[in-house]
């Protein structure tokens, strides 16, 4: 089977280039480093010729809100229309946990965008939504600093391992085509200021975090539904503070 990893080169798309081999399947690693862009449309449509699944796991080069628009917008476009030419039987699409709950986020409004123009074309798809990787949580911090003070929600959150979100594309892109949303989460859920507490103490960085309900998360307030999943999600097997351990070995 041909699965052709748009953002192969990415964080997820490394991973999951690496277990869709490892399982024996002819994988095709597709990025602007390895010469397929899906915003110009450079040689996508040759990385897609024969193709039978599409895994989307790029991600902008900018967050600001019209450019990370115009990205998943323009890219997916370009990307579902080759794909129908190809005739690819299952495209499957990495999304954010409460991408339709945070309109005040321009980066959840880029995703629903390309989420709906995936349910609006004829191709079989899955959409995965995970919430925040375990390696986003230092980025949360940096973005919530103000000299030595971190100010964060004390909404519940609940991050995931990107090994594990990895795995579960994986096992997505052997299934049938869900035509839906599939969540995927991590083990435990706590508060958001509580994860940026422990991260901080591993890392013996001696900011102070301050939880404060009306701190803003790229623009939005949260609650405890906003940025975590609904009933039965997938869940990862890594806990944080293995991943924590690992991370300082
Ligand atoms: N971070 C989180 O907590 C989180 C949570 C849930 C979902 N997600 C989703 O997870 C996905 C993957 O995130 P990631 O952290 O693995 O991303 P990443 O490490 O930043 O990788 C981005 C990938 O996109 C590729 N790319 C950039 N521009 C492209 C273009 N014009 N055409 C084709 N490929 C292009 C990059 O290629 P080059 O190497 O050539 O630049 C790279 O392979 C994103 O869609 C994000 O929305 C993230």
């Amino acid at each position: 089977m041909k699965i052709v990893v748009i953002g192969g080169t990415g964080l997820i798309g490394t991973k999951l280039v690496g277990k869709l081999s490892q399982r024996g399947h002819e994988v095709v690693p597709a990025a602007p480093r390895t010469g397929v862009n899906t915003v110009t449309g450079e040689g996508l449509a040759k990385a897609l010729s024969g193709a039978d699944i599409v895994i989307d796991v790029s991600n902008s080069p900018s967050f600001e809100d019209r450019a990370v628009l115009s990205f998943f917008e323009t890219s997916s476009l370009n990307l579902l229309s080759d794909e129908a030419d190809a005739k690819v039987r299952h495209h499957i699409a990495l999304s954010v946990v409460g991408a339709d709950r945070l309109p005040e986020n321009g980066y959840f409004r880029a995703k629903m965008a390309q989420e709906n123009l995936i349910r609006a074309s004829k191709i079989p798809y899955t959409i995965v939504r995970a919430t925040q990787f375990f390696e986003f949580v230092g980025g949360i911090v940096d973005g919530s600093s103000d000299g030595q003070i971190v100010r964060l929600s004390p909404a519940l959150f609940q991050p995931v391992a990107s090994d594990d979100v990895a795995t579960v594309l994986a096992d997505v892109a052997i299934g049938a085509p869900f035509n839906g949303v599939i969540e995927l989460a991590g083990p435990e859920k706590f508060s958001l200021d509580e994860f940026a507490r422990r991260y901080l103490v591993a890392m013996e960085d001696h900011r102070k975090v301050v939880a404060d309900v009306h701190a803003r998360y790229f623009g939005a307030e949260l609650d405890d539904r906003s940025l975590t999943p609904g009933s039965g999600p997938r869940l990862g097997a890594m806990h944080f503070e293995d991943w924590l351990t690992r991370l300082c070995e």
